[in-house]
């Protein structure tokens, strides 16, 4: 009887034992997870009659570096982005900082320079930093092409594509009135003129919660970031606690969002800060592939 009763006790503990170091293991795992903060890559497909079954076009969207560099030279995420294999880069502004030294961006250009042609807009990072014009500069010096307010008609794969962007909505406020325009009259009546145009559009602007604007304009995709896929994530359960311009609960944290016929992809971007760490929120690399 004592026999068996130790027995029992013995079970008992080596059950409990087994259950805590289970919990702890789950709960370590939970952690690295939550607190990961290397690069993933985030695909998407977007299909459109506006192209034939067998067409196809691959873009990756970079959002928000802040000018952090990933790796030496940035060839970490350099690579990660020619192993995509991109026709076009889009890059969604805040790619440069207010306060962040611009050698990260530089060495980001340099090492973009041959992988695709680069589309470039402003974030407000650049604006605030009162070098906007030189911030431009620097881009167009390693080829990337920067859209103002502004369109360009490409052919990419046999595909006719119309691809567009604005520069932050901010820019009026700053360069000393420079740029003192109606920002959103300006975006409105500059895109309205491709509403005959047949070719796939897309519009490169930082600002995911300007939405409303988007949907008035006859464009098929847009691309922004700003968001920081609202810095922290629930798996299943919260898409974002909290993004700057939309506060607490963002609807427009970081995913894919179909407004009708329109389609909205908002990276969470690839920026990295230890003293705001990303929780089940790793910077992301994002590829669309766009087919018929
Ligand atoms: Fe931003």
């Amino acid at each position: 009887m004592n026999v068996m009763f130790k027995k029992t006790v013995a079970t008992n503990m080596r059950k409990k034992l087994i259950i805590t170091m289970s919990l702890v293991a789950l709960i370590i795992s939970l952690i690295i997870t939550a607190f990961y903060n290397g690069l993933v890559v985030r695909k998407y497909i977007v299909r459109t009659g506006k192209l034939e079954r067998d067409q196809q076009v691959r873009i990756v969207l970079i959002a928000d570096l802040h000018s952090h560099v990933y790796g030496k030279n940035q060839s970490h995420i350099a690579d990660l982005i020619k192993r995509q294999k991109p026709d076009i880069i889009a890059l969604a502004g805040d790619i440069a900082d207010d306060v962040e030294p611009i050698k990260g961006v530089e060495l980001f250009l340099k090492a973009l320079q041959d992988i695709a042609p680069i589309y470039y807009v402003t974030g407000n990072h650049e604006v605030w930093s009162g070098k906007v014009d030189e911030i431009k500069k620097l881009f167009r010096i390693y080829g990337a092409i920067v859209l103002e307010n502004s369109f360009e008609s490409v052919m990419v794969n046999g595909v006719e594509l119309i691809i567009g962007g604005v520069d932050d909505p901010d820019i009026v406020h700053y360069e000393n009135k420079k740029y003192n325009y109606d920002w959103h009259k300006a975006v409105y009546n500059k895109f309205s003129t491709l509403r005959d145009v047949s070719a796939y559009k897309i519009l490169i602007s930082h600002r995911p919660e300007l939405i409303d604007l988007y949907k008035t304009l006859p464009v098929d995709l847009v691309l922004s970031g700003h968001s920081h896929g609202g810095q922290v994530r629930i798996p299943f359960l919260l898409n974002g606690l909290y993004a700057p311009d939309q506060g607490w609960f963002p609807k427009y944290a970081g995913g894919m969002y179909s407004h009708n016929e329109l389609i909205h992809i908002v990276s969470r971007g690839v920026s990295y800060n230890p003293r705001l760490p990303r929780i089940f929120n790793p910077p992301e690399v994002v590829v669309i592939e766009i087919s018929g």
